[in-house]
Formats: C-alpha cells, structure tokens, sequence
C-alpha cells in the first residue's frame, strides 16, 4: 500500500513545527468537543434550555474542527492524535463558562499563530482552513461572553 508518510516529497509539505502546532489544534477541538458536551448535558437539567441546546451545537461544530484538521494534518503526512487536551467542564455553572471563554481565548490565539506560520510557508490552504475555524471560534466566544453579561443584568 502507499504510504504517503514515508513518501519522498510528502513529508516537505509542511515544517514539522506546523505539523506539531496541527496536532495541538486537534488535541484542543476534541477537548472542547467533549467538554462542551458534557456540560451540555449537565445544563440541560437546570432551567437555561436555550444555553443548553447552544452547548451541544457548539460542542459539534467543534468535532468538525478537528475533523477538518486531521484531514490537512494527513494530507501532510501526520498522524492526528486521539488524545484531548485537558478537559474542564467546571462543577458550578458560572465556572462551567469561565472555563469556555479561557479555552475560546486560547483556540484565538493559537490559530492566529497558526494561520502566520502558513502565510509564511506559502500555504494559503491550511492559511484559509484557520481563517474559517478563527471566525467560528470568535463567534462561540462571543456567545459565553454573552451568556456571562446576561447573568450580570
Ligand atoms: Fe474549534
Ligand atoms: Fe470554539
């Protein structure tokens, strides 16, 4: 069988930093897919349906992430990793989202590293893949960012 890792020529797509930083981002998106499910699951008891639902709509899109970035890291000639980073759903609701807006940040500025180390490898398409996930990510920050102010009013 081909196999496109041991390839000559496969392996110089991408630096091994982007790879490894490739990786991180999975690691992240299964994190925050999983966590985001979780604590779906556990705000769907209390009395905030509409949060709840949004949970498990953000929690899914954020599988499609990293199924979105396995499938570049492969292309690459990487192995996607099936370990999550470290999960924190959070005991108490309002930490729950305290642990979300922290992880959202941290998704933002990675991807933003991501996306100048594809500019300067002169790779437009993992460039434009973090482009698109960026604004997804700034649109769930801005949700628990929302879901915090509204608990202030
Ligand atoms: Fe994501
Ligand atoms: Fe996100």
């Amino acid at each position: 069988m081909f196999d496109r890792r041991s390839a000559k020529g496969g392996s110089n797509l991408a630096s091994e930093k982007l790879k490894r930083m490739l990786n991180e981002a999975i690691a992240r998106e299964i994190q925050v897919s999983v966590q985001y499910m979780w604590q779906h699951v556990q705000w769907a008891g209390v009395d905030h349906f509409a949060a709840s639902d949004k949970f498990k709509e953000i929690a899914v899109e954020e599988m499609k992430h990293a199924e979105r970035i396995a499938e570049r890291l492969w292309y690459f000639g990487g192995v996607p990793t099936t370990k999550p980073a470290p999960i924190k759903v959070g005991g108490e609701l309002w930490e729950m989202v305290d642990n979300d807006i922290e992880a959202e940040l941290e998704a933002i500025d990675m991807y933003k590293k991501i996306q100048k180390l594809a500019h300067a490898e002169d790779d437009p398409t993992t460039r434009l893949i973090f482009m698109e996930i960026l604004e997804d990510e700034e649109d769930h920050h801005d949700f628990f960012i929302s879901l915090k102010e509204g608990k202030k009013k």
